[in-house]
């Protein structure tokens, strides 16, 4: 297999956009990804040829719905090679997906039960585990970073113990791009007899992940950051875990029976999917990774990487401009801040100049005052940038710091 970034490129039409004249440079992927033809064609054929709801109608559009909808689990099953396809449930996103884990673990934990998370945590993954531990009596535990925003696994497996009940780390950071060693990590949490969720928003795109392989026993990811549509998302959960973890939503499709006094829960996947879903999101998130699945994924990971380092030599060249996050396993993501302005006038004045970034906390709040930065800008590479793009970028941030002085 090969890999040509030109032949990429022209599978996304949003990439010939200009911004005021000038050609739309997306460098904001860890926010999302932008999505190839094929996806939004199968949202519009989904609409335009068989929009019906799934597994309820007697009729030939809900029997192609489903079966759309049903092969989008076989994608994902195999995907992340999951044991079943009853380990694959659907979800609104990362969030919901944590969220679902973490409604639960709040009813299993008790007073003196600990969580471990760590200092580089979205807000989704920090959040969520607040709320369960304040609600149960848990202690919520923060396993430090280092300056350069890598895990301090040292002090990570002293923070162990027989009180753990879960750990819940990212694959990625968003905010830095760090790659956490996870498989080590799952490793060590398993032996205290811990369970693990891994947050994988940013790492499902960057990254191939084998559920089986890791050992973890949930992995929650969007299709949103996967050339998908927004809206929809995997929890993938062990199957001996799921099937008594509690309830999530209650309603239509997640019972076998209901009575006026009482109700049977329907069987995997199914019993955490109550209400009608997000049909066309999951027909659309199927048809992305199958895209995805049939790029050369090593030849994408070396692009990226090039692309980062690229810009790394750009960014220490450039005076005024400080990397925040050096750690030395990264995907593509520049986050930074410059000795004039605000992260915010950056980002101002590189949309002016047709570049699209992020800038402020990305939802990491805590992580930007542990690196005692008010927030950064964010420059986040993915697999149809180019390397006159990063070189557009850099020509912006110069006239942007000369605005600025
Ligand atoms: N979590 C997304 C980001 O990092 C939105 O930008």
């Amino acid at each position: 297999m090969s890999f040509d970034v030109k032949v990429i490129r022209k599978e996304f039409p949003i990439l010939s956009t200009e911004i005021d004249g000038k050609p739309l440079v997306y460098l904001d992927n860890a926010a999302t990804t932008q999505k190839p033809q094929c996806v939004i064609d199968s949202l519009v054929d989904y609409y335009t040829t068989c929009n019906s709801n799934v597994h309820r109608g007697a009729h030939r559009l809900a029997d192609e719905a489903t079966k759309r909808f049903e092969h989008a689990r076989d994608v994902v099953t195999k995907f992340v090679n999951a044991s079943s396809r009853e380990e694959v449930i659907w979800t609104s996103g990362t969030t919901e997906s944590i969220n679902i884990v973490a409604n639960g673990l709040s009813q299993l934990l008790q007073e003196g039960d600990e969580v471990v998370v760590s200092e580089m945590e979205h807000h989704a993954n920090l959040v969520t585990w607040q709320q369960a531990c304040k609600a149960s009596g848990a202690n919520l535990r923060i396993a430090p970073v280092n300056d350069a925003g890598e895990l301090r696994v040292d002090l990570f497996n002293e923070m162990l113990n027989s009180k753990t009940k879960l750990v819940a780390l990212p694959h990625i950071s968003n905010a830095l791009g760090t790659i956490n060693p996870i498989k080590e990590l799952i490793k060590t949490a398993r032996a205290h007899d811990a369970w693990v969720l891994i947050d994988g928003a940013q790492g499902i795109a960057h990254s191939p992940v084998d559920v089986q392989q890791l050992d973890c026993d949930f992995y929650a990811f969007s299709a949103h950051k996967l050339f998908g549509p927004t809206g929809v998302g995997v929890l993938w959960g062990r199957k001996s875990l799921l099937e008594k973890w509690p309830l999530w939503q209650t309603g239509g499709e997640m019972i076998s029976e209901v009575s006026y006094q009482d109700a049977k829960w329907n069987d995997l996947p199914y019993r955490f999917e109550a209400g009608t879903p997000n049909i066309a999101g999951v027909i659309g998130m199927g048809t992305a990774i199958e895209w995805f699945s049939q790029l050369d994924m090593p030849a994408l990971q070396a692009h990226e990487r090039e692309l980062l380092s690229y810009a790394e030599k750009q960014a220490a060249a450039l005076e005024g401009l400080t990397v925040i996050g050096a750690a030395s396993e990264k995907i593509g993501v520049l986050s930074f801040i410059m000795d004039v302005g605000h992260p915010a006038d950056v980002g101002f004045l590189l949309d002016r100049q047709g570049v699209a970034i992020r800038t402020g906390h990305h939802c990491a709040e805590p992580l930007m005052k542990r690196l005692q930065v008010p927030g950064t800008a964010r420059a986040s590479f993915s697999i149809y940038n180019t390397f006159e793009e990063i070189d557009v970028l850099f020509e912006a941030l110069k006239k942007a710091k000369n605005m600025l002085a």
